[in-house]
């Protein structure tokens, strides 16, 4: 059996390939844990190096990214991109009879497409006027994408997750669970956000996306660029960029930045983008 330093080596070259996610040098226990859990995922019962062979080999693809990747998020992250949203963007589409289509570039397990969902809602009713949005939802990470799908939440009542300009009842059913505490519910998007938002699988490292060219109005990219090497963080915001419209909002995560395109756009908040020109 390899040692740990060469599987690791083995793992991390694979996880490139497969998702272009590098990994830093001291992230020797997260790789072992992450194995740990793939073989369980996989029930492989041979040795690890025999499963890498096999992942090399074309199988338990889906299993290996979907244990390497790292899905931490929360409703209304960086709530001050969503207030850009309500105040600045949306009310350029109310009653304007275009609509407005918006990319969450790493949806995670989708809180961060319905808050994009609850904004418009929440915007349509303060300015009592009709917005038609639509939210396309990407990530690489299959299990993730079924439970933003399937949009059902833990919610602590003495939780802060939601601004004050949000009220969950509002966006979300109760559900009856007896297993949690009293402290604890579960809550079920509603229709009206789950119909604004589909999911689907991309992969930001692949050469091209699946969508046209200038179509989005707002990008989301936030916290996701920073599990690339810069030269790919730079590659993957040249792609986004080519989908979204001139005028049209980029919001990057709090540590990340425009790099290349820096001269393209306008910086008008805290990493909030308009594009003024094509890239070329
Ligand atoms: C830390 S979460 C961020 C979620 C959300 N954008 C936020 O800011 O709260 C990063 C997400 O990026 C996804 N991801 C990682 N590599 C990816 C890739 N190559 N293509 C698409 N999504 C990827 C992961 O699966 C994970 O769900």
């Amino acid at each position: 059996m390899a040692s740990d330093r060469v599987l690791h080596e083995r793992v991390k070259k694979i996880l490139y390939s497969l998702t272009g996610i590098t990994l830093a040098e001291n992230k020797d226990i997260m790789i072992a844990n992450r194995l740990h859990k793939l073989k369980r995922d996989t029930k492989y019962t041979g040795d690890i190096d025999h499963l890498l062979d096999a992942i090399e080999e074309g199988s338990f693809t889906m299993e290996f990214i979907n244990s390497f990747t790292t899905n931490k998020t929360h409703f209304f992250r960086e709530e001050f991109h969503f207030t850009d949203l309500r105040d600045r963007v949306l009310p350029q589409f109310a009653n304007s009879g275009r609509d407005v289509k918006m990319y969450c570039s790493a949806s995670s397990t989708g809180e961060e497409p319905y808050s994009m969902a609850m904004t418009v809602l929440e915007t349509q009713d303060l300015l009592n006027s009709r917005i038609n949005a639509s939210i396309i939802a990407t990530d690489i990470d299959t299990n993730v994408l079924q439970y933003a799908a399937n949009g059902v939440y833990r919610y602590a009542k003495s939780s802060k997750e939601f601004p004050n300009w949000i009220k969950p009842p509002k966006f979300f059913k109760r559900r009856v669970n007896k297993t949690l505490t009293t402290e604890e519910i579960l809550i079920k998007v509603k229709p009206e956000l789950q119909k604004m938002v589909t999911f689907q699988v991309n992969n930001l490292n692949d050469s091209s996306y699946p969508f046209q060219k200038d179509y989005f109005d707002v990008i989301f990219c936030r916290n996701v660029l920073i599990y690339f090497s810069s030269e790919d963080q730079n590659k993957i915001l040249k792609r986004l960029f080519s989908h979204l419209k001139i005028g049209g909002t980029l919001y990057l995560g709090h540590s990340e930045n425009p790099h290349d395109l820096v001269n393209y756009v306008d910086r008008i908040g805290q990493n909030i983008f308009i594009k003024k020109k094509e890239y070329n």
